[in-house]
């Protein structure tokens, strides 16, 4: 099936961002929302990010009126009746992702395929609301959507093989990244990334260290990511992580710690740069700070204090995680380091040099055994959250020790 016209649901930080990419890559895309305010914040978001083309010489002023002609924003669903994917943006609550879903079965074609960005409700769920369980697929585009090149694509219980293959395909004309990841909660790249996430908070809760002192020893210049987990966070919005984290956790169960300090933060509304303070303060100065809140709620007694920091604390759980999701067969080897580099950013500090690399690449060089050793030495020390999934055991036990036995999660060669 080929896509000559696309919908997008959702006129929000994300919705409007997906609509730029579609019409980058020449499609007419009809913007829906119940808001107007929202449309027309999008609207000058889509036009910001194609002035910017044009100030840097990327673009004439005529290629980005042509771009902006290609669309339509809208209240209400006329323009949606001959698209032939709808990708939904709308709020990450199931009852309303279904609700939507099942208005749109009422005036999409019959064979419009339904896409949801959802970060990690489930698809199948979803499609259970409509007539076309089939037609139903995740397609999650990280943000900023027009920056990040990494889409995971998520075939529902029932969705079927065409859909897949023409939402991989599409993903491929928007000049983005497809990973096809099969479906759990959290998907791939966040079902990886909340348990270093969490980790951090965990840590800083529990006064192991404060967060200028763990994003610069997971940042450029000291673990290599693009930047620590506390600007992340922020960037990403407080309230988002938590949301996720709580969603894992349920889902997860002990391989997550609960962390207190995250509802702390929602509840006062710190979300992150969106509003102005969240672990860092941005536009609202006169913001409490941080520390006296973490000083609280270890004076309540409501959290553990006097745990230790490392940088193996916060990396070995996203390890483990990537292992498991193998073992589980989320995504092959390949596609697991691809999306984290492709989606999250991840590249390692080789002795001053930022090598971009994934998790399952990274513990092949680090050596399984060790990885192992390092991973029961945490779990002795923080307990069963850290226990090494049972594929590391296998491998080790096998001789595959990674890149030094020439085996591991890859070949190498010498
Ligand atoms: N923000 C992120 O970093 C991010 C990243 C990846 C995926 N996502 C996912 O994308 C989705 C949207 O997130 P967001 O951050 O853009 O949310 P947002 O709150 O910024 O935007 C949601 C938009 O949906 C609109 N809306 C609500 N009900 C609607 C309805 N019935 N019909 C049409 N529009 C409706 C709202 O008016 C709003 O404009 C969520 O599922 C989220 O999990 C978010």
């Amino acid at each position: 099936m080929w896509i000559f016209k696309v919908g997008v649901l959702g006129a929000g930080a994300m919705g409007g961002g997906i609509a730029q990419v579609v019409t980058y890559s020449g499609l007419p895309v009809v913007v829906k929302d119940i808001d107007q305010g929202q449309l027309d914040l999008a609207r000058t978001h889509v036009e910001g990010i194609y002035q910017k083309r044009v100030d840097s010489g990327k673009m004439t002023a005529g290629q980005m009126q042509e771009k902006l002609d290609l669309i339509e924003y809208t209240l209400d669903y006329d323009g949606l009746a001959d698209v032939d994917i709808v990708i939904e943006a709308v709020p990450e609550v199931m009852k309303i992702k279904q609700h939507v879903f099942a208005e749109l079965d009422q005036v999409c074609m019959p064979d419009t395929i339904f896409a949801s960005n959802t970060s990690a409700l489930s698809i199948t769920e979803m499609g259970q609301a409509t007539t076309r369980p089939h037609k139903i697929i995740g397609m999650h585009f990280f943000n900023p959507a027009h920056v990040m090149k990494l889409v995971e694509i998520i075939p529902g219980e029932e969705t079927d093989q065409d859909t897949t293959d023409t939402v991989e395909q599409f993903t491929q004309e928007l000049r983005k990244i497809p990973v096809i990841v099969k479906e759990c909660p959290g998907f791939l790249v966040n079902r990886l990334l909340m348990p270093y996430l969490n980790e951090a908070v965990l840590a800083l809760e529990q006064g192991a260290a404060t967060a200028p002192e763990i994003d610069e020893a997971l940042g450029r210049d000291g673990f290599g990511w693009p930047m620590g987990p506390f600007f992340l966070m922020d960037m990403l919005g407080v309230d988002v992580c938590a949301h996720v984290g709580q969603y894992l956790y349920q889902h997860y169960g002990q391989r997550l710690a609960e962390v207190k300090l995250f509802n702390e933060l929602v509840e006062k509304k710190r979300l992150g740069e969106k509003s102005g303070v969240g672990f860092y303060v941005y536009t609202a100065t006169d913001a409490e700070p941080l520390e006296e809140i973490i000083q609280r709620l270890q004076q309540s007694g409501a959290v553990e204090t006097g745990t230790r920091f490392s940088v193996e604390r916060l990396i070995l759980p996203f390890l483990n995680e990537a292992a498991m999701c193998v073992q589980e067969g989320i995504a092959n080897v390949n596609d697991v380091d691809m999306a984290c580099i492709a989606g999250i950013g991840m590249q390692v500090n080789k002795d001053g040099q930022l090598v971009r690399m994934g998790p399952l690449e990274y513990m092949d060089e680090t050596g399984l055994d060790v990885i192992v050793e390092r991973l029961e030495a945490l779990e002795k020390e923080f307990g069963p959250r850290f226990h090494p999934v049972d594929i590391l055991y296998q491998k080790v036990r096998a001789g595959q020790l990674g890149k030094k036995t020439g085996a591991g999660f890859m070949e190498w060669t010498a």
